[in-house]
């Protein structure tokens, strides 16, 4: 009791400060997703998202090994497809010379003891920008599982080490966990986006990809049939239970910052490992505000990271990935 304890005696400087701090950032906690396009030479910034940027297989080379030599070991990746390869069915997803396909050999040959990930969802390939086949206006589940497979199938084969289904479809993670180890690719993981609600924080990412839902008649006009509902939360657990029973190795929480309840709540609730997504519209959020002079970016994003962590992460998915190591390795 005070003035026996007086709590700022461990605030006291910055010696005392980094002896007692509970949670502390390195390169280890994170994924860098990267964003793929066709062409040579091809480094096109986002317009939603400020010094990020398409590459092109050979500059994706170039920026892997700068990733990695900052300490980086993990990539999430993402394709940008051509309208005229998308359909329905997202047939182009399991091209085994398609994009992302090749992306996956460019990494493991720029960085042979670079994490590969993939992004697993049809929405890039889908002539709709459903994460399903779409048919009379509803997305369909059990058929677009059978797709969802081949695809993880088609980057295993690849060479991914770990794939990432963001798809929110029932029984993807078992049916996919079945194909793999039919294959004889046991030791291929599987990053369960387990909780991830119907965000409008995806909205930079669909500009990125050209891969938001389409504007038609029978075609719904948002993903709130497949994704979760912000509103809930017993939900994501369930969800993440589920997905963990299915065969799921590493789970994930999606958005981050305003879903940081559901974070620590699943990080109690289970024993594998936790990724958390700070999604395209969160740094979007911080890069316009910091732009304006508003917010000062590197302690505002080194603060978000951190809670992020503290809410349970064991795993970051981040743009922000990189301005943190460069930070990091000042
Ligand atoms: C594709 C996918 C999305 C994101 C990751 N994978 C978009 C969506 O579901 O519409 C969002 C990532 C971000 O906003 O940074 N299924």
């Amino acid at each position: 009791m005070y003035p026996i304890k007086r709590n700022r005696r461990l605030r006291t400087n910055d010696a005392i400060r980094s002896l007692v701090r509970e949670n502390i950032i390195t390169t280890n906690d994170f994924l860098v997703p990267l964003f793929v396009v066709e062409g040579k030479g091809v480094k096109e910034e986002i317009a939603s998202m400020p010094n990020y940027f398409r590459y092109s297989l050979d500059l994706l080379e170039k920026e892997v090994k700068e990733l990695w030599s900052l300490g980086l070991k993990s990539v999430l990746l993402f394709v940008k497809v051509p309208d005229n390869l998308k359909d329905n069915k997202g047939s182009e997803a399991i091209n085994p010379n398609g994009l992302m396909q090749r992306a996956i050999k460019t990494v493991r040959n720029a960085c042979p003891d670079m994490l590969v990930m993939t992004d697993v969802a049809m929405d890039p390939y889908s002539s709709y920008g459903h994460d399903g086949i779409v048919e009379n206006g509803i997305i369909l589940n059990d058929a677009s599982v059978d797709v969802l497979t081949e695809m993880s199938l088609s980057h295993a084969r690849a060479g991914a080490h770990f794939v990432a289904p963001s798809d929110m479809m029932d029984g993807r993670i078992i049916s996919i966990r079945e194909a793999f180890e039919d294959e004889g690719f046991y030791d291929t993981g599987i990053v369960s986006y387990s909780a991830k609600y119907a965000s409008a924080f995806y909205g930079p990412f669909r500009d990125a990809l050209d891969s938001a839902p389409v504007d038609m008649v029978d075609v719904p006009k948002n993903k709130n049939s497949y994704q979760m509902d912000p509103a809930n939360r017993f939900e994501a657990i369930r969800e993440t239970e589920m997905d963990i029973d299915e065969g799921a190795d590493i789970v994930m929480i999606k958005p981050g910052l305003c879903y940081l309840d559901i974070v620590r709540e699943i990080k109690n609730a289970v024993d594998v490992p936790v990724a958390v997504y700070q999604v395209s519209g969160e740094y979007a959020m911080l890069k316009a505000a910091s732009e304006r002079g508003w917010l000062d970016h590197d302690a505002v994003m080194m603060e978000q990271i951190t809670a992020i962590k503290r809410a349970g992460a064991d795993i970051i998915a981040s743009y922000f990935a990189k301005d943190v190591a460069i930070l990091l390795n000042k």
